[in-house]
């Protein structure tokens, strides 16, 4: 009695009803996390990995997504900051539900949050991270790139073949990255006779690296390997040009970004690095792929919009053949992935949850990342 005495309480009723009944609808779908830096900075890399897993995630779902049930992606923004990650991931295991979790590109964010996934029992697929450390967290934790002591191998014998015999480092100290890289050069340069002239170190963020430059250029390398990101490499070659510094930089993945020859214009003209993918392979099935990013974006893709493709389509095939969404299956499933189709190469992992991939060297020309070659692994 009291109730019907109050109606408005059963319009409340009403709505509360409705509204968990609507957010019943919005939340159909197989919960999969992604934690990527959308701002801040090294957007590029986050947005340019969300933008292929949207690829993949509208592709999967019209083709009658994964167990007669769509994919629902819940992505958050860390911001590019340190910290960050390991909040957004709690979140996405303990509120959202995920069952299985896609990031990061930065190896940094990846092994911010990898022992989170490996305690919680939830895959973890890292697009594009490449520190070897990254995987060894844990039976819970995957990448579908190549990892760095190939990538450094890989820029080392590409700087001999281009004739040099005395290299300098510069390393960014506050990047597992960039110290896992410039360890797997010196290895593989010195061991093909070269050697290294000259070794300097900068942090992240710093914007002055003239104290580096003026040593580096008395030391008289051929070449310079530069495993920074895109957020320094062009400040430090166009400062490198500045103090007379003319021999080619060469570079690591990193450097994928629109911003290495946005804000090193002219500088960077001729420089090298190794990548995962070149958007101007005739492969068919990377055409058909590019044809779909163009059509859906409007602009090229990068390696990192290739990976974040391939990973959350490897993730889809993995619970496919898992034939259910239960983590631990579908971790087991991911596993025993055997020359799954990517755009960037076949994805076979190994007993350490990598893939071995050949990487490609891309040169930049008139602004345009150009295809060099291919190194197998
Ligand atoms: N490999 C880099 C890392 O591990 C990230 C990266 C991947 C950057 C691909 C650009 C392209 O930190």
């Amino acid at each position: 009695m009291k109730f019907l005495k109050r109606p408005h309480l059963l319009a409340i009723a009403f709505l509360c009803f409705t509204a968990s009944s609507c957010n019943k609808k919005q939340e159909a779908g197989i919960p999969v996390g992604q934690f990527a830096s959308l701002t801040g900075g090294q957007a590029t890399f986050g947005q340019s990995t969300d933008k292929g897993v949207q690829l993949a995630l509208e592709e999967i779902n019209a083709s009658g997504g994964v167990l007669g049930q769509p994919l629902r992606m819940i992505t958050k923004d860390n911001q590019s900051k340190p910290g960050e990650t390991s909040t957004l991931v709690r979140e996405l295991i303990t509120r959202d539900k995920v069952v299985a979790l896609i990031g990061e590109v930065a190896s940094g964010r990846s092994l911010e949050a990898a022992p989170i996934a490996q305690r919680s029992g939830i895959p973890m697929i890292s697009p594009a991270s490449t520190n070897e450390k990254v995987t060894e967290t844990g039976d819970h934790i995957f990448r579908v790139c190549f990892i760095d002591p190939f990538q450094g191998t890989v820029c080392a014998k590409f700087a001999s073949k281009l004739g040099a015999k005395k290299a300098a480092i510069i390393t960014d100290v506050s990047k597992d990255y960039s110290l896992g890289l410039a360890k797997s050069f010196k290895q593989e340069f010195t061991k093909v006779g070269g050697i290294i002239t000259g070794e300097q170190s900068y942090s992240g963020g710093d914007k002055d690296f003239s104290a580096q430059l003026t040593a580096i250029k008395s030391a008289n390398p051929e070449v310079v390997f530069l495993p920074a990101y895109y957020t320094e490499a062009p400040l430090i070659i166009r400062q490198a040009r500045q103090l007379g510094i003319t021999v080619p930089f060469i570079g690591g993945d990193g450097w994928d970004s629109s911003e290495l020859v946005g804000v090193g214009g002219a500088a960077v003209e001729g420089c090298y690095f190794s990548n995962h993918f070149s958007n101007q392979s005739t492969d068919p099935q990377v055409v058909a792929f590019v044809e779909a990013y163009r059509k859906k974006y409007n602009a090229d893709p990068d390696a990192m919009v290739a990976l974040g493709y391939d990973a959350l389509r490897l993730l889809a095939d993995a619970m496919k053949r898992a034939g259910t969404t239960d983590p631990a299956k579908v971790n087991a499933a991911i596993t025993a992935t055997k020359e799954f189709p990517g755009v960037t190469g076949k994805i076979t992992l190994d007993e350490h949850r990598n893939p071995t991939k050949p990487a490609v060297i891309l040169q930049v020309k008139n602004g345009k990342f150009a295809y060099v070659e291919t190194i197998a692994p």
